[in-house]
């Protein structure tokens, strides 16, 4: 047996594949299918002269989605899905699929949800996990390469890292204890046994609200380094991120192309990034200074305008296919063709109308924003679509960060905490910064987040023995594969999302 992603060692030879229909069409004695593996698409090409007449109907009569063997010759042609196609000679139904629910035509995202478990074979799907595993390899290389050892923390745990409004409560042996928001107060420990250590595991956030950057779990990557201030901590994530990102705009080429990703921004990654003070950035926001001789104000402005003309140009497109079939003169397979087109033309207006709601809103929080709030999604994307890279925002209030972060001993009432966040509006990617190492600070600062002393003594320990400034930061692995594969929502970034109200499939 032969994968499709080793195609191209094959050619002008017979080789047996095993995998699935995906789409086909068929035409006078012959059957095109879409044929993939999981390693990849080429089309297949049934000949009824060929195969003869049982096995050519078997294949005409294919469901979507049903299992099969092929065995035929490679043929290299760059117009093909895959760029082979394979001339089949003969082929095995290993077992035939019903009904398959998700055709070629457009599905609610809702429908699609529900059938997760079957949507992950569709191609953008399929294209999403490839960045999305290349992502992960590509994270693991960097940090081994910098000498990081990996380091697991747990999942069970006593406190509450990242404040206590977002923690899943589970019954330990009778106990409370809650499902890791965070590895970070681990990977410290972990970073005064090792120096430089990271965790890569799952964590969980209880947001009772449904948005476009939230899970309910996610994976979280958090390296920690013995030693390092902010500023080298904001060294080692630039460096780090331009890696990843480097990484995938070489290895994920194909992908990419399927996901129809501009990477112009992906692609200006790797020139250093925007770094600049929270109270610098909500002048931005706020519309109180220009970047690029243009207020936030103005930016907004223009979007609305350039997205309404975007809309009106989709609705000219579907009168103009609408009224060919309403015209009555075309084949059947034309008005399948146009009524297609139109559906697709019909959810991009949608996407453009969601985006377009926005704009209000983004306007409205930008104008009325506080100084010395946490921003919020809208403000995080004013903010990044003022520029077209990464921004590094650093130095925030210390009352809306968390209590482990330490105070600029030069900026009194500033916490040495960074969140980077990716442009093209897709916010914080990010979070971290230098430690509090002052054990009287730490404790009042428990105290003040109404923490219980008892869950973190273990923790003040680490300030007792061999105490050293380190620092350290956590990336969110799906709001990273989100942005570099330009998705509106990270509902698609995981093979089975868990957010609020879905916990099927
Ligand atoms: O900013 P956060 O809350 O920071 C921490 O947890 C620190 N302890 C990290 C550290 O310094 N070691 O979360 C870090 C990142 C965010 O920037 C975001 O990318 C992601 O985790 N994140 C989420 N991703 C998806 N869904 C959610 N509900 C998320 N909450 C945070
Ligand atoms: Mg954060």
């Amino acid at each position: 047996m032969v994968y499709i992603k080793d195609l191209s060692e094959h050619e002008g030879k017979e080789v047996q594949l095993k995998g699935w229909n995906a789409q086909k069409r068929d035409s006078k004695g012959l059957v095109f299918m879409t044929f993939r593996d999981g390693t990849g698409y080429c089309q297949a090409v049934i000949s009824l002269d060929v195969v003869g007449e049982e096995s050519f109907e078997a294949a005409k009569r294919l469901p979507q989605e049903s299992s099969l063997a092929i065995t035929g010759k490679v043929l290299k042609d760059e117009r093909q899905i895959g760029g082979f196609e394979i001339q089949v000679q003969s082929l095995k139904v290993i077992a035939e699929a019903e009904d398959y629910p998700i055709t070629p035509k457009e599905h609610g995202v809702d429908f699609l949800m529900d059938k997760r478990h079957l949507w992950l074979r569709s191609r953008r799907q399929w294209a999403i996990m490839r960045v999305r595993n290349e992502i992960i390899y590509s994270i693991h290389r960097f940090f081994q390469e910098h000498g990081f050892v990996q380091m697991d923390a747990p999942i069970f745990t006593g406190n509450a890292c990242e404040g206590t409004t977002t923690l899943f409560e589970t019954d330990y042996y009778g106990e409370p204890a809650y499902l890791s928001q965070s590895g970070q107060l681990y990977g410290e420990a972990m970073a005064m046994a090792q120096g430089l250590i990271y965790t890569f595991g799952p964590t969980f956030r209880a947001e009772k609200s449904k948005t476009r950057r939230h899970l309910s779990e996610f994976w979280m990557i958090e390296p920690e380094m013995a030693f390092y201030d902010l500023k080298m901590d904001m060294d080692l994530m630039e460096q780090f991120i331009q890696y990843v990102v480097g990484s995938v705009l070489v290895k994920c080429k194909d992908e990419l192309k399927v996901l129809e990703r501009d990477t112009t921004y992906l692609d200006k990654v790797c020139e250093p990034f925007i770094r600049m003070k929270y109270e610098d950035a909500v002048s931005v926001i706020k519309g109180e200074k220009e970047v690029n001789g243009k207020t936030s104000l103005q930016m907004l402005a223009e979007e609305d305008a350039a997205l309404k003309a975007q809309k009106a140009q989709l609705e000219s497109e579907i009168k103009e296919r609408e009224d060919k079939i309403a015209g009555g003169t075309l084949k059947k397979g034309e008005i399948n063709f146009n009524q297609n087109k139109v559906d697709k033309l019909k959810n991009e207006i949608k996407e453009l109308d969601e985006k377009l709601a926005n704009i209000p809103q983004w306007l409205n929080s930008a104008q009325n924003f506080k100084r010395g709030d946490d921003f919020g999604g809208s403000d995080e994307t004013v903010l990044t679509k003022m520029f077209g890279q990464p921004v590094m925002v650093y130095n925030w209030p210390q009352e809306v960060k968390a209590f482990y972060m330490k105070e600029d001993e030069t900026d009194t009432g500033y916490a040495k905490g960074v969140d980077l966040l990716a442009p093209e509006g897709y916010g914080e990617v990010v979070g971290g910064g230098e430690r509090e190492t002052d054990i009287e600070r730490l404790k009042r600062k428990i105290e003040e987040h109404q923490l219980p002393m008892s869950a973190f003594e273990w923790y003040l320990d680490l300030r007792k023995f061999g105490n050293v400034p380190h620092a350290g930061f956590g990336l969110g692995l799906e709001r990273l594969v989100a942005w570099i594969c330009g998705l509106q929502h990270i509902r698609e970034t995981i093979p089975f999302p868990r957010s609020y109200g879905r916990l099927l499939p």
